[in-house]
């Protein structure tokens, strides 16, 4: 023990002893005593069999708590846009419950697309709140895994390709859903940046990418988020698994951290007994499966930190010590969630959810491309609209893998349009067809592929407006857990089916519906690109809401869209980059992932990070730093003036990227470092304001294993996104030489 647990150990039992209460509440179930104190009672009372217990599944989604002392079990369900349907016992089978829909949320994806850290809150508590009705102590998200190759099946569930994005954007997703008294759980805990042999694959990343770039989201979550819990990943890093990796898990996620929740695997993602006792694993779920299937029944005695960690503690291989820290951080999230007397009840499927998953979803749609002011779409002159594509009317909830939901209310594009602009003035005509959603294999369409496209022709032939609406789905190797997208090309034909559709109408506006780029080799013959997302529930009311103008589109996009798939820094280096060879990835890009490549090797992007229209404009200026030196421990405040010069209102997200004039190793041209999103009525203009700690210029020096901030020139940008820069002011970092930092 150490000396605080020794002089806990003492207080309590003190405590015990003048404690009016001793006879009837024992003190770790006094909620007037600190936690640390309730913790080492309820440890000092546990056998170490109840010990083991604690620290493994009992089903698929639960962990049996300590019944004999009344310490509650603790349910968790999947996902980052919802709380899943319930499961069987021990089977990767739904239970057929009646009662357990919900709210979809959109997928986040859209939610880093709207630059909006105050709507990321309220997307929390949503999901804190339905979490809290169906009785779950931990929800399985939020992932903040970075967007590094278009491929990769699970970019829909994450923030994008820019760290700083995603640190600013999952704090108060985290801070929200704790509000509620659920665990949110930080995933997947590290390197987990494609799908494709996720459970073994090894990933090679320098030092410095690993901390500049990979991990600063989930440093955010644990060290301003405060997450009570946090998932390991299924591959390996330094050939360890993540999910019992001493530089990861005790290094640098506890060590320098600071985390004091728990540690839990992902579904399977746990491979050795002795790894999983001293590389800070505290529970072990899903073992024997990969998360998505099989499994062997109810093996839950068999697991690494189960009958086999008891024996080598027993046999004195494995220190006691090390089971108790882990029993430690499940009593610490128990009394945060469960044991938690004040937490709220919850609620579900609420007016207020729907509205706001409908809000982020307007936030967050992104027009890429808007010719001829063909958007928004005019009541009077979209008589006859022709809406295409199976997007437009596919559940996009279903499938995609854990993240899958069953919502209550799903409204198609088609039923939204329908709505917004009435039965009469819409046909519809599939064009495309997939097949169903299936994780692991793919199913052929059941439509002839001819036939839907010769119709579909004919709808656009007769239409003032084509609205196409296709993309990517969750069916296996689209956006989908588990392995790859094959190719970056838009599947089931449509590239040929969107070329022809603006022959026949070259009034078309295109609809794509993914989590990831996709090839868009039709970009130049049509006059209006749309980005949309997986958005839930609410999905077909936003979309409307923008084709008709109700709302502006102020969406941005977290990730750049290529021209081509080589253009991507993820597939410059061959199979050795992407997918890997011989059981390893190596990220030989380093720092220069995203725009941080295009711009870098000055290799445009078809669209880039940070990218979107709007429906009004805005004029920059005046952008100017408070002063022109600092030292290290300084704020930098960056101001500019933003004015809205169009007719009707709208929102920019102001992004802020720094540059360095001679740093001493090679950095990326730009780095984003700040944004601010603003609203404006028309002819309405404000000064924007961001404050930069100095210290977040620095770079991670590898030969120093450390942080470090150079004097020197320091440039900051502010642009319409990476590459649309409208104002920059310059400035000094003074000090006496390269300071260490953090
Ligand atoms: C899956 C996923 C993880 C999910 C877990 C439980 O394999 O990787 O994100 O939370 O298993 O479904």
């Amino acid at each position: 023990m150490t000396f605080k647990q020794k002089t806990f150990a003492i207080f309590l039992s003190i405590a015990a002893v003048f404690s009016a209460k001793a006879a009837e509440i024992p003190p770790y179930l006094d909620d007037s005593l600190p936690a640390e104190l309730r913790i080492e009672d309820a440890l000092s009372r546990m056998t170490l069999d109840e010990k083991i217990a604690l620290i493994h599944a009992q089903s698929k989604f639960s962990t049996p708590g300590c019944p004999r002392l009344g310490i509650p079990e603790i349910w968790m369900s999947d996902g980052p846009h919802g709380v899943r349907v319930e499961f069987d016992w021990d089977e990767w089978k739904w239970a057929g419950w009646t009662n357990d829909s919900c709210t979809a949320m959109p997928a986040l994806t859209c939610l880093a697309a709207t630059f909006n850290p105050e709507l990321a809150g309220r997307y929390g508590k949503v999901i804190g709140e339905e979490a809290r009705f169906r009785k779950k102590d931990i929800i399985l998200g939020p992932g903040v895994n970075i967007y590094r190759t278009p491929l990769s099946g699970r970019n829909f569930e994450y923030m994008g390709e820019d760290p700083v994005l995603a640190s600013r954007m999952v704090v108060p997703y985290i801070q929200g859903v704790q509000s509620q008294g659920v665990s949110a759980c930080l995933k997947h805990f590290a390197l987990n940046n494609q799908e494709h042999d996720r459970d073994l694959v090894n990933v090679v990343v320098d030092e410095r990418a690993l901390n500049e770039l990979y991990l600063p989201a989930f440093r955010a979550g644990v060290v301003d988020g405060g997450v009570w819990s946090v998932m390991g990943s299924y591959n390996r890093y330094k050939g360890t698994h993540c999910t019992h990796n001493d530089t990861l898990v005790n290094s640098i996620l506890k060590g320098q951290w600071g985390f004091d929740g728990a540690f839990i695997t992902d579904w399977g993602s746990a491979h050795d007994t002795r790894e999983a006792a001293l590389y800070g694993l505290d529970i072990e779920m899903g073992s024997w499966t990969n998360g998505l299937t099989w499994g062997k029944s109810n093996a839950y005695n068999n697991y690494y930190m189960a009958e086999p960690l008891k024996a080598m503690v027993r046999a004195g291989e494995i220190d006691e010590k090390y089971v108790d820290e882990k029993v430690r951080r499940v009593l610490r999230l128990c009394l945060r969630t469960n044991m938690n007397r004040a937490r709220p009840w919850g609620s579900m499927h609420t007016d207020e959810h729907l509205a706001l998953a409908r809000e982020v979803s307007r936030q967050g749609i992104v027009l890429l491309k808007n010719e001829k002011r063909t958007l928004p779409l005019k009541a009077a002159s979209a008589r006859r609209i022709a809406v295409i594509g199976e997007n437009a009317v596919k559940s996009l909830t279903m499938g995609g893998g854990s993240s899958e939901l069953k919502p209550r209310t799903e409204i198609s594009p088609l039923a939204g349009l329908t709505e917004r602009f009435g039965a009469d003035n819409v046909v519809f005509s599939l064009g495309y067809a997939s097949g169903d959603p299936d994780y692991s294999r793919e199913l052929p369409s059941p439509y002839d592929a001819d036939s839907l496209r010769r119709a579909a022709l004919e709808a656009a032939r007769q239409a003032d407006i084509v609205l196409f609406i296709g993309g990517l789905n969750k069916n296996y190797r689209q956006d989908c857990e588990g392995d790859d997208r094959l190719t970056y090309d838009l599947p089931f034909g449509q590239n040929e089916l969107i070329a022809d559709l603006a022959k026949v109408n070259p009034n078309i506006a295109v609809i794509i519906v993914s989590g990831n780029a996709v090839a868009m080799p039709w970009a130049d013959k049509v006059p209006a690109i749309v980005q949309s997302w997986y958005l839930g529930s609410m999905g077909g009311a936003a979309l409307a809401d923008i084709i008709s103008g109700d709302a502006n589109p102020s969406g941005k996009l977290p990730f750049s869209i290529p021209y081509k798939l080589d253009d991507c820094a993820a597939h410059a280096f061959g199979e050795r980059g992407y997918p890997g060879v011989d059981g390893n990835v190596y990220y030989d890009e380093g720092l220069l992932v995203g725009y941080r490549w295009h711009d870098t090797k000055r290799i445009p992007a078809r669209f880039p990070f940070g990218h979107g229209l709007s429906y009004t404009d805005f004029k920059y200026s005046g952008l100017k730093t408070d002063r022109k030196e600092y030292s290290p421990a300084d704020t930098i405040t960056v101001t500019m003036r933003l004015e809205n010069t169009g007719s009707v209102a709208g929102a920019e997200s102001v992004q802020f990227y720094a540059s360095q004039k001679s740093p001493r190793l090679s950095r990326p041209a730009r780095e984003l470092k700040a944004f601010a999103k603003t609203s404006l009525r028309p002819g309405e203009n404000t000064e924007v304001e961001v404050r930069i700690p100095a210290a977040e210029l620095a770079y991670f020096d590898d030969s120093q294993h450390r942080w470090v901030l150079d004097p020197d020139e320091f440039t900051i940008h502010a642009g319409s996104s990476s590459t649309d820069l409208r104002g920059k002011a310059s400035f000094r970092i003074k000090s006496p030489n390269s300071l260490a930092i953090k």
